[in-house]
């Protein structure tokens, strides 16, 4: 039986990837292993959203060189994100690299795989670069991979991704994910309906629908087009699944019908990821994310409106090229009213390939990108604090995800995590026959990332609860 390694770096796509990826292989007799000694093939899923990203892969390929001499029948796989956007380079940085396979191509690897081990030599499938052919032709060039699940490799078998779009178009200055995940494509709902459907018959409770900008999905079949909006509501009718997520959202396709199907579909989480990425018009603007901060205030205000307990989180970037001191500013100032649930930080980090680096310079030295990233981050804990504060004495109801690294705990019981409607950790202790299920549980402490709580033993029972709004 052969034996494989994965290491997955990146987002929520390439986890789902990865996972896609380990249960073809399987199917084919592969059988997961820990570390890459033990493994006859090792495979990395790549991002390549930041240099930091591809810095980390390269390194991992590098300390693999000895263990190929030392072997070469070991099989080293590069996929994904950064496998798309350095091509040959791979092969001419990691010359013992056997296989370079983009995010388009994953349904081929189990045939490349066994052609690579009957002696083919070095194997690279890509897709076409956005300008090497027509719209069609590029788009056909990026597969959605999206087979039968095999529900024993999912991380729980009470939650799971759904893609429902690959691709992206908005092409923000500082984004290579344009370029290496290509066009943005929606995939039939019926098909999206049908993979929801056999993973509610797996037993699966959480469905966490994906996209690059997951909010602008449309997809036309014969006369009807259906927008995220239509795509919810078709899923919220599957029984079985009972709390539906979605990520990543852009925040100029936050409609309002978007925001009534949260409000009125009792499974949908009230947790809407929208990234700001700036609080400066200036810096907005040369992002070309096609909205002001006004604008950005104004969708906001509509969530807030809509959806009074909705819990907003975002994404921002420092030190972007030509960043002021008064432009960091601004987005301090957005990060303070908005009061984010959540922020991740990044340090602005040039991608050849793209438009910023094309035309605009990296002009913000390191060590301010490093101060203004470690000032937003303390903002938002002391946000995030303060707001997970308010929860203290409250009961909340969570769906019961695994037991937890955090080890707190004084009894003799597990310690169980678990997430709120509004996606908040919260970490009991509790019995591990409880994973997967939804629960009462009530908040006895709290810190900026995580809530602490007991589980509700009532004398009511358990069935009342599950009759409440689940709307904490
Ligand atoms: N499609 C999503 C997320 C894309 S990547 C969206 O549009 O929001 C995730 C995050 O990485 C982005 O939101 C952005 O904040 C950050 N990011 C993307 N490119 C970056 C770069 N070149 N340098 C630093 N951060 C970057
Ligand atoms: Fe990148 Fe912008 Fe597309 Fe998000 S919306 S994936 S940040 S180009
Ligand atoms: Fe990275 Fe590709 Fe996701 S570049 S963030 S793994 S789409």
């Amino acid at each position: 039986m052969p034996k494989l390694y994965i290491e997955t770096v990146g987002c929520q796509m390439n986890m789902l990837d990865s996972e896609l990826v380990v249960a073809s292989l399987r199917k084919e007799g592969y059988e997961l292993v820990g570390t890459p000694r033990e493994a006859d093939t090792i495979l990395f899923n790549t991002c390549s959203v930041r240099q930091h990203a591809e810095d980390k892969i390269y390194s991992a390929l590098g300390r693999l060189k000895h263990a190929k001499k030392h072997n070469p029948k070991k099989i080293i796989g590069v996929l994904g994100c950064m496998a798309q956007k350095d091509q040959r380079l791979v092969f001419e940085r990691a010359p013992y690299v056997d296989l370079v396979v983009g995010p388009g191509q994953l349904h081929q690897i189990p045939a490349l795989l066994s052609e690579i081990a009957a002696g083919s030599g070095p194997r690279m499938e890509v897709s076409l670069d956005r300008a090497a052919g027509s719209r069609a032709e590029v788009e056909r060039s990026f597969e959605s991979y999206d087979p039968l699940r095999d529900h024993e490799m999912r991380p729980s078998p009470y939650q799971a991704f759904v893609r429902i779009m690959i691709g992206c178009d908005k092409f923000c200055t500082y984004c290579i994910v344009p370029k290496v995940r290509g066009p943005e494509q929606s995939r039939p709902a019926h098909q999206i309906e049908a993979e929801a459907r056999q993973l509610a018959a797996e037993g699966c409770r959480e469905i966490t629908l994906l996209g690059q900008t997951v909010n602008s999905y449309k997809h036309t079949a014969g006369e009807r087009t259906r927008r995220l909006s239509d795509l919810i509501a078709l899923l919220h009718d599957i029984d079985g699944i009972d709390r539906i997520k979605f990520v990543t959202n852009f925040p100029k396709d936050m409609t309002d019908d978007l925001l009534a199907a949260v409000r009125d579909l009792p499974k949908c989480s009230h947790y809407l990821h929208v990234p700001a990425q700036s609080g400066s018009n200036a810096v907005l603007r040369r992002m070309k994310r096609g909205y002001t901060v006004e604008e950005y205030r104004d969708m906001l205000a509509r969530v807030r409106d809509m959806i009074p307990d909705a819990a907003v989180t975002s994404d921002f970037i420092v030190g972007f090229c030509g960043e002021t001191e008064e432009d960091f500013q601004a987005s301090a100032r957005l990060m303070r009213e908005a009061r984010f649930k959540n922020s991740f930080v990044f340090k602005y980090s040039e991608r050849p390939g793209t438009k910023g680096a094309e035309l605009l310079a990296d002009d913000v030295p390191d060590d301010v990108k490093r101060r203004r990233n470690n000032e937003l981050l303390a903002i938002q804990t002391e946000i995030s604090e303060e707001d997970n504060q308010a929860f203290l004495g409250r009961q909340v109801e969570v769906l019961v995800e695994g037991k937890s690294k955090l080890n707190r705990g004084t009894s003799e019981l597990p310690q169980l995590t678990g997430r709120t409607n509004c996606d908040r950790i919260v970490v009991f202790d509790g019995q591990e026959r409880l994973v997967g299920q939804f629960l009462p549980v009530l908040v006895y402490d709290a810190n900026a990332f995580t809530l602490f709580a007991s589980i509700v033993t009532a004398h009511a029972g358990p069935e009342v609860y599950s009759l409440q709004a689940p709307h904490a």
